[in-house]
């Protein structure tokens, strides 16, 4: 398959070349050039925030494209109308957070979020999921419903920048007194970025269209057993500390402090249905295999910038403590 990715070169996107290339596909990505297309990809340079920057998308053509880098529906309008007839199918890396609510097992027709005024193009936590739901449907009107909408949960795994996944695992590893949020039974779901690249693939080089989430692990999984799983891979010795969602709100807490703590009011089951995921094709690997890769990047290459800081979460146990007595 000859493959088009926009985007393609930091964590998911990369995942997804280096999938394609696995599998023997011929794979063109475009970016602006800040960080470097992977060995054995063609680079095709633009900027797709400024006018002018799809020239280098003017001619070719694709068996599929995925789309990676789109945030606001203005990209993904003038992408699809530059690439329409010159790609056989269009898939968009979209979110489970188009939807509206957060229920057990979301399907991919529960009700989405609202998109936000048509002008409006920053993103931030509360119109990310929107803005999302915006760029589906305008993909939906250029490509006649044969889109295809992957909505990944949170991707962990090597080459994540954001450090999310691997800070809660750098401090169950440090062991000692620690400061987990909520409740253990909490439900936390998540995708390896390795196993999402090989799904995205698969579903490019396939005929499959709509939504489809891309969520796991392989069972419906808690906090608490996460992080005794990331206890056990590092030989930690942490004592969890588990802080009410209303106590930690109303102290001094940066909210970055404890990432992928979605507030899922429901414990005992997944938050998103994978039935046609696993349909399609998506497999999991285990999660002690996601902590061990995620760490062993993140130690290599990996910048310690989100959650507590130790003197942060030092402050909150002894006011916890305090607290309690
Ligand atoms: N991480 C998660 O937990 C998660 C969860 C759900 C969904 N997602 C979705 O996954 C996607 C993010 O993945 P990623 O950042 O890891 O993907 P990526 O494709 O590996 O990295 C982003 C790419 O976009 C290029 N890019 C950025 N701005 C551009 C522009 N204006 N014009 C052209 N190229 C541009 C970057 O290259 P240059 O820097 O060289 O331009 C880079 O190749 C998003 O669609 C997000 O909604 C992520």
């Amino acid at each position: 398959m000859r493959l088009l990715v926009l985007g393609g070169t930091r964590f998911v996107g990369l995942h997804i070349v280096r999938a394609a290339l696995a599998a023997g596909h011929q794979v063109d990505v475009f970016h602006r050039g800040r960080t470097p297309a992977p060995d054995g990809a063609r680079s095709l340079l633009g900027d797709r925030d400024e006018a002018g920057g799809l020239a280098a998308l003017e001619r070719g053509a694709w068996d599929a494209v995925v789309d990676v880098s789109a945030y606001v529906p203005r990209q993904v309008r003038e992408a699809a109308a530059l690439l329409n007839g010159r790609v056989g199918r269009y898939v968009f890396v979209s979110t489970v957070a188009v939807y509206r609510d957060s229920c057990p097992e979301t399907a991919e027709d529960a009700p989405l979020a609202e998109p936000p005024a048509p002008n409006v193009e920053e993103v931030t936590g509360a119109t990310y999921g929107g803005l999302k739901v915006a760029c589906e449907r305008a993909l939906d009107a250029t490509f006649d419903g044969s889109a295809l909408h992957v909505r990944p949960t949170y991707v962990v795994g090597p080459d994540d920048y954001t450090d999310r996944f691997a800070s809660w695992l750098r401090r169950v590893r440090r062991g000692g007194r620690m400061a987990a949020l909520g409740d253990p039974r909490t439900p936390l779901s998540f995708v390896d970025v390795r196993d999402l690249g090989t799904f995205t693939v698969g579903l490019a080089a396939g005929e499959a269209a709509g939504a489809v989430n891309a969520s796991g692990p392989a069972r419906p999984t808690t906090w608490g057993q996460v992080l005794a799983t990331a206890a056990r891979v590092t030989d930690g010795d942490a004592e969890l500390i588990w802080l009410p969602r209303d106590w930690v709100a109303a102290q001094d807490v940066p909210a970055a402090a404890f990432p992928m703590a979605s507030p899922h009011a429901f414990t005992g089951a997944a938050p998103y249905a994978l039935d046609r995921a696993h349909t399609l094709g998506l497999t999991h690997r285990d999660v002690a295999d996601s902590v061990r890769a995620t760490l062993a990047w993140h130690d290599k290459h990996g910048q310690a910038t989100a959650g507590l800081s130790d003197a942060a979460e030092a402050d909150l146990l002894t006011a916890w403590d305090r607290e309690r007595g």
